[in-house]
Formats: structure tokens, C-alpha cells, sequence
């Protein structure tokens, strides 16, 4: 198959000729055989893994099913393996588990801090006891003390990447992409503040024919600033700032540009950041590429083409590579399990949805409802390791520890608590992990979601427990990989679908 060292037209070609075979020769059966085998995982006691295929690869493999680029397709990857583009030739970094795991509860830290006051809507609303209504009061009094100054609207870096065309002739650029935020921002000419050093060539807004700022005295800039909590006096170009968890930053002008995810899908008068002051823990990506559901992301501003409709496939290792699709595309052709999504009019950007229960290897856990209610859920690209609230980790924690009795047991690594020693094996037994939400649809977690390697010898469950029964609980990609994942925002529901990358 094509590797990251081929020319990225012989990868197009390859991918499409292989496409084609899969839709017009075996794409029923295929699916078929899928659904069987989801409905078969749900009484599925274990799963058998095998080590080498959790330890990280230096070598991108791009697999058939993952690699299919259709129209409004764009190909996924770990913005540090192998696949990613950002790597230089020869150069795979190995990324590092400690970091990342810092770096993830930086971003969780942040969610919680932003997300205190939970007042979820759907179709049926729960009226709120009074006696939450006042603990929702305290906790939103309590968080607005600690939050820090220009908290900004954004979360933290994230860690897959695709990559998009900008401006007038088309120069594309490799973003992180992040459905906890919304703005869409590349590293722009003239650095009047400092870039980072990036791999692609900064983007040039004199270059481009269809580059135009934003007005300060606009609507849009008003809009901007207000979702930003960066209001600014108005003197000629409308300025965005966000500041990240972790002190990263971007600022620049607030701007529209000729947008292009595909040949056939381009979006004149895109409005993005121009970031002229940019610092932080973006690796060598270009930017971001917001798919949060408030007014000024992706999302929205595509909406007339795509329906507010999109679905990714995060593949689960760095040497393979997974999609991330638009419009009817997304969910068309994996039967999804839908849950509905639920929003916060005082988180507009988070994507909510509800667990209702966890089962490991085949039993279910006793854990009561109010857990999961008075935490809440959101579901996140960025954040690696599902947090779930205290008392239904510690059940999880209980369970598994349970079923992996046989093998022994090791310190704990960072965040996660629950290691093993697996010196000498390599194949083990891992008890299947499946998430149930609102709406009877189960995640029965791949086998990729439920270990992850710390060392040479150390592989750790990949669950946290939050501090704090109130904090949301956070569906993480960790545990999403391998499924297509599909957000019907217009439609109120986000899908689980088949597993359709690897
Ligand atoms: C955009 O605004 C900045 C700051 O006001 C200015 O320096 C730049 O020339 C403007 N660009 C265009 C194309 O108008």
C-alpha cells in the first residue's frame, strides 16, 4: 500500500482505485458482515490482543479501509506518527506517553473549569431539583473565582490532524482539528507578533486574490469577540485572541478567506484567524481547524452545503490513518447507532451527550443514574483518555482489575492507575468494555481503547476517574478510535457507526 514516502498523487490514485472496488464490489456484504459482528461484540465476554499491536509504529501502513478519499474526505492522522504529514521524511517521533497524558489533563482541566454549569436541553428536559439548582449556583460562583484571566474560548492542541486549502490560488495547510472549539486559525504573514516554526510555508494573505479582513465595526467581529470574552477597542481590522489551557496562544485578524476541503467543495468568504502572534504546544501543525458547534465554526459556516453533518474515523495507531467526512457522506454508509446530543446554552461549543451505563466483559456494572446525571458528558476529539465520574470509575476499575486478576499488576503511570506487568506475554486477555448511552446505542469499546502502553513491559487501562463528582465527564478519542463517529448536529443525534478505519 502507499506509505508516507510516496508521492501524495500515487496515494490519491491508489486510494481511489481501491474505493471504487470496495463501493461497486463488495460494499453490501461488507456491511452486512459488519453489523453482524457489532450486534455478535455486544455478548462478547473478551477480547484477545496482541501486544505488538499496541506498541507504536514507525512506519506509516496506510490500511485499505482507512484510506478511502472521496470528495469531502480528508485523510486523518496523528499529528505526531508516522502518517502524519508534519513528519519529515525519515524523521517518525515516537510520541510520548507522559506528555501526552500532561498535556490531556491541561485540556480536561480547562473543560471542567469552563463547563460548571450544566443546564442540558433536549427534547425532553429533566427539571433540575431545587437543591442542584443551588449547587449549580455555588459551583458556577466557585469557578468563575478561579478561572483565569483570558481563559479564552479554546481548549488545548489536540492531537489528529487533517489537512485543508486556503485562499486564492489554493496553499494547503495541516491543522489540528477540535470539535471543543470553534474558530479555525492558521499562522499568517506578516508574524507582526512571532510564529512558531511550522513545515508548510506560512500562509500569505497578499499572495491570495480572495483574502479580506473583518471589520471591527462588524456584527460578525461583535459576535467573535463576545464567544471570545475578548472585547477590544475598534480601530480598523477586527482582532481574535484565544489563549489555550496550557498558555498557549493565538492572536491575529479576524478574516475571510476562500476555504477548499475538496475539489468540489470550496467556501468563498470562510471566516478564519489570520494569527500574527501564535505560540505554544501546536507541534509543527499550522493551525486548527475548529468543528465545535457554535456560530462562527466549521460547522455552522458550512452548513448550507453539509447540514451541519460531519463524522470521522480516528485510526488507532500512529502508522494508520482514519477520515474525516462532510455532509451526506458522513454515516452514509456505516449503519450507526444514534444517542442524542444535548446542548448548554452556556457551553454552546461542547457536544453533549448521556451515558446511562458501563459494562465490562459482558456484565453489567451497578452504578446509579444520578453519577452520570449530575456529571453530564461531552463528547471530545482532543481529549485522549475518557474521564468518567469517581464513583463509575471506580466501579469500572473494580471490574477490570477483576478480570485481569491473572496478570500481574504494576505502578501506576501519570493519570492512570490501573497497570499491569506484561513482561513475557504476547497475547493477552482483556475484557470487553462497552459504553451505553441515551437512547439504548452501545460503544462496545475496540480492543486498541482499553489498554495503552506506558513502557516496554507496562500497559495501563485507559479510563481516569474525575476528582469531582460535578466535573462532565469527557468521551475521549482514545476510546472513539476505529468507529465512525458521526455528528448529526441538525439533526440532534451523534452516531456510533462501523468500525471503518483501523
Ligand atoms: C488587514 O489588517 C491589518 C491590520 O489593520 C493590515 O495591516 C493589513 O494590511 C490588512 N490586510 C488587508 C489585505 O487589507
Amino acid at each position: 500500500m502507499a506509505t508516507n514516502s510516496s508521492p501524495s498523487s500515487i496515494f490519491l490514485l491508489l486510494s481511489t482505485v481501491l474505493c471504487l472496488v470496495l463501493i461497486f464490489g463488495c460494499s453490501e456484504k461488507a456491511e452486512a458482515y459488519r453489523f453482524e459482528e457489532m450486534t455478535a461484540n455486544l455478548q462478547q465476554q473478551s477480547h484477545v490482543v496482541s501486544l505488538s499491536s499496541l506498541m507504536p509504529a514507525e512506519v506509516c501502513s496506510s490500511p485499505a479501509q482507512g484510506s478511502k478519499i472521496l470528495s469531502s474526505q480528508l485523510r486523518v492522522a496523528h499529528k505526531d506518527g508516522p502518517c502524519s504529514p508534519l513528519k519529515k521524511e525519515g524523521k517518525a517521533k515516537i510520541p510520548n506517553l507522559h506528555q501526552i497524558l500532561i498535556d490531556d489533563q491541561a485540556r480536561v482541566k480547562t473543560i471542567h473549569s469552563k463547563i460548571s454549569n450544566k443546564d442540558l436541553v433536549d427534547q425532553d428536559p429533566v427539571a433540575p431539583d431545587e437543591q442542584q439548582k443551588k449547587k449549580r449556583k455555588a459551583r458556577v460562583a466557585d469557578s468563575a473565582a478561579k478561572l483565569p484571566i483570558n481563559s479564552g474560548q479554546s481548549l488545548g492542541t489536540g492531537n489528529f490532524v487533517v489537512t485543508i486549502g486556503l485562499g486564492k490560488p489554493k496553499q494547503d495547510f495541516t491543522v489540528v482539528f477540535d470539535t471543543g472549539s470553534d474558530l479555525t486559525w492558521i499562522q499568517c504573514q506578516p508574524c507582526a507578533g512571532q510564529c512558531y516554526s511550522q513545515q508548510d510555508p506560512i500562509f500569505n494573505p497578499s499572495a491570495s486574490s480572495t483574502y479580506s479582513n473583518i471589520s471591527c465595526n462588524s456584527a460578525t467581529c461583535a459576535q467573535l469577540q463576545s464567544a471570545t470574552g475578548n472585547i477590544r477597542p475598534c480601530s480598523t481590522t477586527c482582532i481574535y485572541q484565544i489563549v489555550y489551557g496550557d498558555n498557549s496562544y493565538s492572536v491575529g485578524y479576524f478574516a475571510t478567506e476562500t476555504l477548499t476541503l475538496s475539489s468540489s467543495d470550496v467556501f468563498p468568504k470562510f471566516e478564519f484567524g489570520c494569527g500574527q502572534n501564535n505560540q505554544g504546544l501546536f507541534g509543527s501543525a499550522d493551525g486548527l481547524l475548529g468543528l465545535g458547534r457554535d456560530q462562527i465554526s466549521t460547522v455552522s459556516q458550512t452548513s448550507q452545503k453539509y447540514g451541519k453533518r460531519f463524522s470521522y474515523c480516528l485510526p488507532s495507531t500512529t502508522s494508520s490513518t482514519g477520515f474525516l467526512a462532510f455532509g451526506s457522506q458522513a454515516g452514509a454508509s456505516s449503519s450507526a447507532q444514534y444517542t442524542p446530543l444535548l446542548t448548554d446554552s452556556n457551553n454552546p461549543s461542547f457536544y453533549f451527550l448521556t451515558i446511562t451505563g458501563i459494562s465490562v466483559g459482558g456484565k453489567s456494572l451497578s452504578i446509579a443514574q444520578s453519577v452520570f446525571t449530575t456529571s453530564g458528558t461531552i463528547i471530545d476529539s482532543g481529549t485522549v483518555i475518557t474521564r468518567l465520574p469517581p464513583a463509575a470509575y471506580s466501579a469500572l476499575r473494580s471490574a477490570f482489575r477483576q478480570a485481569m486478576s491473572k496478570y500481574p499488576s504494576a505502578s501506576a503511570y501519570s493519570i492512570l492507575d490501573t497497570c499491569y506487568n506484561l513482561a513475557g506475554y504476547s497475547t493477552i486477555s482483556v475484557p470487553t468494555i462497552v459504553l451505553s448511552f441515551g437512547g439504548g446505542t452501545n460503544l462496545n469499546v475496540d480492543q486498541s481503547g482499553i489498554l495503552v502502553q506506558a513502557s516496554s513491559t507496562q500497559y495501563c487501562l485507559a479510563f481516569a476517574g474525575n476528582s469531582a463528582s460535578t466535573d462532565v465527564a469527557i468521551l475521549g478519542n482514545k476510546q472513539q478510535q476505529t468507529f465512525e463517529v458521526v455528528y448529526n448536529v441538525a439533526g440532534g443525534k451523534l452516531g456510533f457507526g462501523a468500525q471503518t478505519c483501523s
